[in-house]
């Protein structure tokens, strides 16, 4: 039997990176966190001083990028760039307009594309990202779809920046949200929309725990022998 993967789409904040992560240590399969490799694309960039209206210099860094995941001792997925620790910096607000923008430039994806396949290995992978079920792993046999309106996905990054001592305006990350959403699903290559066979959760008015319990149930109805 071929190597199995679950696919876990969806805009940002819509849970879905809680999601894949309990989900693969559950399960005991790989993750790919793809919006991290977009992240570090445009990070890279910076630090290259490509600009990201130039799109063949940023398919040129996305063809080289030196990245590498590290599981930390507490579970955290730590990402290296150029063998330096650049998961904070990837992860701020900043970086996933970069992301997003990088994102929709075809020469990036068309680059991206073999290093997310790679990440398929036994005994199974959790594939996090916008195009997971519709582009990188079309033939996965389970396909999750999560969304939550703009509005709750907006409270809950304020709480997390809140939380991380970090000054916020919450009516600007909405609009950032609203933004990134509209560029996501607007792109004309891999746009952010659910593969025909994808279970889409709504996560708005249900705690992630619930939603957590209803994709374990369906895993167990599609692997049965796990
Ligand atoms: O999941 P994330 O918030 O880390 O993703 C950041 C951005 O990267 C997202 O707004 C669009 C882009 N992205 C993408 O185009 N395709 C993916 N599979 C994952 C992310």
């Amino acid at each position: 039997m071929s190597t199995p993967v679950i696919t876990v789409d969806g805009p940002s904040g819509a849970g879905k990176g809680t999601v894949a992560h309990q989900l693969s240590r559950q399960l005991g399969w790989h993750l790919l966190d793809s919006g991290a490799l977009y992240r570090v694309t445009a990070y890279a960039c910076t630090q290259e001083g490509v600009d990201l209206a130039d799109h063949a210099g940023v398919a040129a860094v996305a063809r080289r990028l030196q990245v590498d995941f590290v599981i930390a001792d507490n579970g955290e997925v730590l990402v290296y760039y150029r063998e330096q620790d650049a998961s904070r910096a990837i992860r701020t607000e900043a970086g996933g307009r970069g992301a997003s923008t990088v994102g929709t430039i075809p020469a990036v994806r068309e680059a991206l594309l073999a290093r997310q396949r790679d990440f398929l290995q036994a005994p199974g992978l959790v594939a996090d990202g916008r195009d997971m079920g519709t582009v990188v792993f079309p033939s996965a046999p389970l396909k999750f779809f999560l969304v939550a309106s703009a509005e709750e996905r907006a409270e809950r990054r304020y709480k997390q920046l809140i939380d991380k001592g970090e000054s916020v305006n919450l009516a600007r990350l909405l609009r950032d949200i609203e933004e990134r959403d509209e560029r996501d699903s607007s792109r004309s290559i891999s746009p952010l929309v659910p593969a025909d066979d994808a279970i889409v959760i709504d996560s708005t008015a249900t705690p992630i725990a619930a939603v957590f319990a209803k994709v374990m149930a369906d895993v167990h109805r599609i692997f049965p022998e796990l």
